[in-house]
C-alpha cells in the first residue's frame, strides 16, 4: 500500500473514500466538523439521531455525502470523548482498516490521526495509523486457487493519504515510514506463520533469511548439522533426531550502528512443526503447531522492519530451527543430552523441545558480547492458561530491561506482562540423572521454562517473551498475528534513538 501525508481541507479531498472520526457524545473533531459544515450539518444530524453506535470502532458508510468531493464517507466512532485513549484510537483505526480492505474504492483519505490525544503526540498517532491501516490490508491466499480469491483481490484501497492539520515535518514523515515498515515486518511474520509445515521447513526459513540479507544488505550465515555438531549443540540436535528435514541454525547480522557498539541479540524459536516427538501431542488442533516457529518469524519480520527503516543500531538474529518429530531416531524420554554450555539435560518430556533448541542458541549468543539478549518463543501452553491471548509473557534476569520492554509494549499496543523468575522455582527442574530435567512438573509451567533458559543466560542481560498466546488466533479467523514484531521494533527504535 502506498502512503502519503498531507495537509488541507478534508471537505475538498478527492478520494474514493474519506474516513472521519466522531465522538459518541456528538462532539466532532476538527476534520469532521470541517466536512459537516460543507455537508450542512448532515453528520451532526445523523449522530444526534443515534445512527452511529457509541462504541469506539463502530462504523457507518455515507455514500455521496453532499458538499464533499469523496465518493463515500466512512464515519468511525471514537467512543466517549472523556474515555478517548490508546485503546479507543486503535479500535477506531482497526475498524477503518477492516472497511478499507473490503471497499471497492481504490484510494482513501484518513483523518483519524488528527484527533488530539492528551498523552500521545501526532507522530505517535501517525505511526500507529500507518501500521494498523497497512496491516489491515494483509491477506494470505497464496495457497488458494479459484474465483473468490480474484474477487477479493479487486477490493481494497491501494493508496492511502493521512490527512493532518499540522505542518508536515521530517519527524512526521519518519513516523509514517516506521509504521509502514513495522507492518511490512508483520506481514512477513504472518506469511511464515501461516505457511504449513510441509512448505515452511527449516530450509525455507533459512532461504527466507538469505533472501532478506541479500535484499537489505546484511550478513546471513546458515550453520548445518555438521557445524552444530562441531560446536557441541547436543541439546538442539537432540530435537532434530526424529525428523527427515535437516535442522538449520540461522545467524543474521545487521550492522546499522557504530562498528564498536555492542549488538542487541534476538533469538527466535523455530520449530516448524511440533508433534511433541515421542511424547506425542493429542490430535485435536495439532495443526496449530505449524505456528511453533512464530518466534523465528518475529525475528525475521523485525529484521525486515529495522532494515527497511535503516535503524542506526547493531542487531544479531539467531534462529535455531528444526521439526520436532517422533521418528525412529528420535530422542526418548529419559535420554540425557549435553548442551553447548556443557550442562547436561535429562529429557523427561520430548514435547518440552523449545527450551532444548533455545538453550544452545543462548550459549552461542555469548560470542557477540551482547548489549542484551531477547528470546521470543511459543514456549508453553501454560502461558496461554495464565495470561490468555492478550499480552505475551515476559520474564527477565534484569528488571530495567524488563521495564523497558513493558513500556515499549504499551507504546506499540503489542503488550507484555511480567512473571517472576525467582530462585525458589529453580528446584523444580531437579533431575536424579543429569544437571537438570527439561520439565518442572505441573506448577508454574511458564516460569519453570524460563528458569531452564536462565541457566544459559548468566553472561548477559536477558529477557524472554513467551508468545504462545499471542502469535496466532484460533477459530474462524485462524491466522498468525505478526506479534511481537511491533513490540520488538518499538524497542529497537527506542534503543536507536537513545544514543
Ligand atoms: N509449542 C509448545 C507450546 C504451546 C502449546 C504453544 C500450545 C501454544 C499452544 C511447546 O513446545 C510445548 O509443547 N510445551 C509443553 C511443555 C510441557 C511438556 C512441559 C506444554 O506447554 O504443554
Ligand atoms: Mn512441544
Ligand atoms: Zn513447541
Amino acid at each position: 500500500m502506498e502512503f502519503t501525508i498531507k495537509t488541507g481541507s478534508p471537505a475538498k479531498s478527492k478520494a474514493g473514500i474519506l474516513v472521519l472520526g466522531a465522538f459518541a457524545d456528538g462532539v466532532l473533531p476538527a476534520a469532521t466538523a470541517n466536512v459537516d459544515a460543507a455537508a450542512q450539518g448532515r453528520i451532526a444530524h445523523l449522530l444526534k439521531r443515534g445512527d452511529l453506535e457509541e462504541k469506539a470502532g463502530a462504523t457507518m458508510l455515507l455514500p455521496e455525502l453532499a458538499g464533499t468531493q469523496a465518493e463515500r464517507v466512512l464515519l468511525v466512532s471514537l467512543g466517549k470523548q472523556d474515555e478517548f485513549g490508546d485503546k479507543a484510537y486503535r479500535d477506531a483505526l482497526g475498524a477503518a482498516a477492516k472497511a478499507l480492505a473490503a471497499t471497492p474504492a481504490k484510494d482513501a483519505v484518513v483523518t483519524l490521526a488528527d484527533v488530539e490525544m492528551e498523552k500521545r503526540p501526532l507522530a505517535w498517532r501517525l505511526q500507529q495509523a500507518a501500521r494498523i491501516l497497512a496491516d489491515g490490508a494483509y491477506r494470505f491466499d497464496t495457497l488458494k486457487s479459484g474465483k473468490d480469491k480474484k474477487d477479493k483481490k479487486d477490493r481494497g484501497v491501494r493508496k492511502l493519504t493521512l490527512q493532518v492539520e499540522a505542518e508536515l515535518t521530517a519527524e512526521l514523515d519518519t513516523a509514517v515510514r516506521q509504521g509502514q515498515a513495522i507492518a511490512t515486518g508483520m506481514a512477513l511474520a504472518k506469511d511464515l506463520g501461516n505457511l504449513p509445515g510441509n512448505i515452511c521447513t527449516p530450509t525455507h526459513l533459512a532461504e527466507t533469511a538469505e533472501a532478506l540479507g541479500k535484499q537489505y544488505k546484511f550478513d546471513v550465515e546458515v550453520l548445518e548439522r555438521a557445524d552444530m555438531e562441531k560446536l557441541g549443540m547436543g541439546s538442539f540436535l537432540s530435537v532434530a533426531r526424529g525428523s527427515h528435514q535437516p535442522p538449520k541454525f540461522i545467524v543474521m547480522n545487521y550492522k546499522g550502528g557504530k562498528a564498536k557498539a555492542k549488538p542487541i541479540v534476538l533469538v527466535g524459536k523455530g520449530i516448524t512443526f511440533d508433534t511433541g516427538g515421542i511424547s506425542l501431542k493429542p490430535a485435536a488442533e495439532m495443526d496449530e503447531m505449524k505456528y511453533d516457529m512464530c518466534g523465528a518469524a518475529s525475528v525475521l519480520g523485525t529484521f525486515k522492519a529495522i532494515a527497511q527503516m535503516g535503524l542506526p543500531l547493531n542487531v544479531v538474529g539467531l534462529i535455531p530451527t528444526t521439526e520436532n518429530m517422533p521418528g525412529g531416531g528420535a530422542t526418548k524420554p529419559g535420554d540425557v543430552v549435553t548442551s553447548m554450555s556443557g550442562q547436561t539435560i535429562e529429557v523427561l518430556n520430548t514435547d518440552a523441545e523449545g527450551r532444548l533448541i533455545l538453550c544452545d542458541a543462548l550459549t552461542y549468543a555469548e560470542r557477540f558480547k551482547p548489549e542484551c539478549v531477547i528470546d521470543i518463543a511459543t514456549l508453553t501452553g501454560a502461558c496461554v492458561i495464565a495470561l490468555g491471548k492478550i499480552p505475551s509473557g515476559l520474564l527477565a534476569n534484569d528488571d530495567e530491561l524488563a521495564a523497558e520492554i513493558l513500556r515499549r509494549g504499551s507504546d506499540s499496543g503489542d503488550r507484555a506482562w511480567q512473571l517472576p523468575l525467582w530462585d525458589e522455582y529453580q528446584e523444580l527442574l531437579k533431575s536424579n540423572f543429569a544437571d537438570m530435567g527439561n520439565i518442572g512438573g505441573r506448577y508454574a509451567g511458564t516460569i519453570t521454562a524460563a528458569c531452564f533458559l536462565s541457566r544459559f543466560t548468566k553472561a548477559y542481560k536477558w529477557a524472554h517473551l513467551d508468545i504462545a498466546g499471542t502469535a496466532w488466533v484460533s477459530g474462524d479467523a485462524k491466522g498468525a498475528t505478526g506479534r511481537p514484531v511491533p513490540l520488538l521494533s518499538e524497542f529497537l527504535i527506542g534503543r536507536a534513538s537513545a544514543d
